[in-house]
């Protein structure tokens, strides 16, 4: 299991390095893996109208969503040079939630302070999360 967590983080690294942030020298990157076994990557991309930012792990998830991917969040993971154990924001939090499709068991991959990977699980971060149960 630690050698696919530290697959994931090196494909969150590289995603990283393709970064558009001039305006926070942050970069981030991310990589999420499906059930299907499938992965995707994405990384900030920031504009001059600082609100208008993307995140890395929605960038992630939507280029998912566009491929036509419809299995579960098994695990994601997010890295930034600038900071170690780099956390995914709230909003991309509510986003993961919406994508595991209720798996309790989805986790939250980051780099520890000795290059290792910190699991945690989604279950931990973002425990009420939101979710539309009466849409009719
Ligand atoms: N950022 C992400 O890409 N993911 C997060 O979960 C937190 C923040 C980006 C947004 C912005 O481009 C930069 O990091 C600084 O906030």
């Amino acid at each position: 299991m630690n050698e696919l967590y530290e697959q994931l983080l090196f494909e969150a690294k590289k995603a990283c390095e393709k970064s558009y942030s001039p305006y926070s020298n942050f970069p981030v990157g991310a990589c999420v893996l499906y059930e299907s076994q499938n992965k995707y990557t994405g990384c900030n991309v920031e504009n001059a109208s600082y609100g208008l930012s993307l995140c890395a792990e929605r960038n992630a998830i939507s280029s998912a969503i566009s491929d036509g991917e419809n299995s579960k969040i098994l695990a994601i993971a997010v890295y930034s040079p600038k900071q170690k154990k780099c956390l995914p924001c709230g909003a991309c939090r509510q986003w993961i939630d919406e994508f595991a499709l209720n798996n309790k068991e989805t986790k939250i991959i980051l780099e520890d302070d000795d290059s290792k990977p910190l699991v945690l699980s989604l279950e931990e971060v973002f425990p009420l999360g939101f979710k539309m149960t009466n849409n009719n």
